[in-house]
């Protein structure tokens, strides 16, 4: 009785809202209150609430299709928390970013939350609800920090079964066990991402109950997440769209005497006035013998004509990520050594993109990397010439101290779970990211190749007749660059 007068009101309310009579708030953009980022249906920009429904069935058929479900347990409860607010002084927060697992499964922008998917005990075993746990609306918070969707907002906006607020989880958890003899716990307890909850209500729950087994989420979350949807290509399209208009931009913007922070203000401002929502990364960008510390971000030097400049930035748009590579010469031209160089990375980089195919892993274009690289070494003569492949691919891990690439999607190192022993299959995002290092220092290559640093990204997505480079808008042949930087 209770759940039918529940349920007209909510049609009632959910008619108000479509015919605009009332207007409501969420904790996050939504298609009534951000017509310009989603439409209809939708609960991220792109993503709508069936695709949302398909990803939490396809994480409970994975679950289903465990050796535990099959040989032993019946029921099921899987926790996803959420992110938390971190500070980094007193009431001043960090720009939130959601728990990526969180997101991939409920669409919910809110911190404090949590995702339960449960098997319903006694039904069959084929079907579960799903449960979100949300911050309570607080008149008073809601003043300082903006609207929260609150209970009703979740499901509204998220299409979950059933949402409450967050303080009633332990005894949500609680009522669970009374009504379930046995069951196991798919949870992340080694790494847990929402500290608070994981101390008050997780742990003691994991500690004081019957349940029959704990497993981790991780691993069956990341191999959905590797293959991304037709919605997750069409928005990492966009991503690495943007993000090499940008390094366009960047380019013509640059010239010698430039600072490094004038290059990293630019490529920020040209995504998110793209729509991008921030930089996925903390860029590199790097002048001149910088370029050869892989992780340098502090981007505060000036950029001296002659110098070649190293920028590895990407965006974030509507939490799928790009991540570009290029290295220009800062005053529009390559000289002779670093258009040698130069070349040698773009060959090595443009051979792997060609392998990037559902018969190769990463590790196998990583070798294919190392080979080309330590033969291109020879060419330049930067090693004997008579050096054989052991002494070859030695010197390539020296001049190129990193792998291929990695995982590509809603994290920029994605599902960094999965081993990168495995096929390439289509659907799959990877990056192809060569590069060449000879740091001022090294004493054992000709004076004029010191303190040249060369990498060159792109983003490849793996189809079913072979691969497209979707950061193709970003110049790399080394004439397009010298005209974009002179243009
Ligand atoms: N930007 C980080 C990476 O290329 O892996
Ligand atoms: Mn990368
Ligand atoms: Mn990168």
């Amino acid at each position: 009785m209770l759940r039918s007068i529940r349920n007209a009101l909510h049609r009632k309310r959910n008619c108000e809202l479509r015919h605009g009579n009332i207007k409501r708030f969420f904790g996050q953009p939504a298609a009534q209150t951000h017509p310009h980022l989603l439409q209809e249906g939708e609960v991220t920009p792109g993503i709508s609430r069936a695709e949302f429904c398909y990803r939490r069935q396809r994480l409970m058929e994975a679950i289903w299709k465990t050796k535990l479900h099959r040989k032993s347990v019946a029921n099921h409860i899987a926790l996803f928390p959420s992110a938390c607010k971190s500070y980094m002084t007193h009431d001043i927060p960090y720009p939130f970013r959601q728990n990526t697992d969180f997101l991939y499964l409920s669409g919910f922008q809110e911190p404090d939350s949590l995702l339960m998917l449960h098997s319903i005990p006694g039904k069959s075993s084929n079907s579960f609800k799903s449960v979100l746990f949300v911050p309570k609306r607080d008149p008073d918070k809601e003043l300082w920090d903006g609207p929260r969707s609150g209970v009703e907002g979740a499901v509204d906006l998220t299409g979950v079964d059933e949402a409450y607020n967050i303080h009633e989880l332990e005894h949500y958890l609680q009522c669970y066990c009374r009504d379930t003899d046995s069951f196991a716990v798919w949870y992340d307890y080694i790494r847990p991402c929402h500290n608070d909850l994981h101390n008050r209500v997780l742990a003691q729950f994991l500690t004081q109950n019957r349940h029959t087994a704990m497993e981790t989420t991780n691993q069956l979350v990341q191999a959905l997440r590797l293959i991304k949807s037709p919605a997750e290509v069409a928005l990492m399209k966009r991503s690495c769209e943007i993000a090499s208009e940008a390094f366009q931009s960047v380019m013509q913007f640059s010239c010698p005497g430039v600072n490094e922070s004038q290059l990293y203000a630019k490529v920020d401002f040209e995504c998110r006035m793209r729509s991008a929502e921030f930089l996925a990364y903390p860029p590199v960008i790097a002048g001149g013998d910088r370029a050869n510390i892989i992780h340098y971000i502090n981007n505060n030097q000036i950029i001296h004509a002659g110098e070649l400049v190293l920028m590895d930035a990407g965006c974030e748009l509507h939490g799928y990520s790009s991540d570009i590579t290029r290295t220009w010469p800062v005053s529009g031209q390559f000289s002779a050594v670093q258009r040698l160089l130069y070349e040698a990375v773009l060959a090595v980089q443009e051979s792997c993109i060609q392998q990037c195919t559902t018969q190769n892993s990463l590790d196998d274009i990583f070798f294919h990397m190392l080979d080309k690289l330590g033969h291109q070494l020879k060419t330049i003569g930067l090693i004997p010439q008579n050096s054989n492949k052991d002494s070859r691919l030695r010197a390539a891990r020296q001049f190129c101290p990193h792998h291929l690439g990695h995982y590509l999607g809603m994290d920029v190192h994605d599902t960094a779970g999965i081993s990168r022993q495995t096929k390439l299959q289509p659907g799959m995002v990877v990056t192809v990211e060569p590069g060449i290092y000879i740091p001022a220092s090294t004493t054992t290559v000709p004076a004029e190749f010191r303190g040249i640093g060369i990498r060159i990204e792109d983003d490849v997505l793996i189809t079913d007749s072979g691969q497209t480079v979707l950061t193709e808008k970003c110049p790399k042949h080394p004439d397009d660059v010298e005209a974009m930087v002179r243009s």
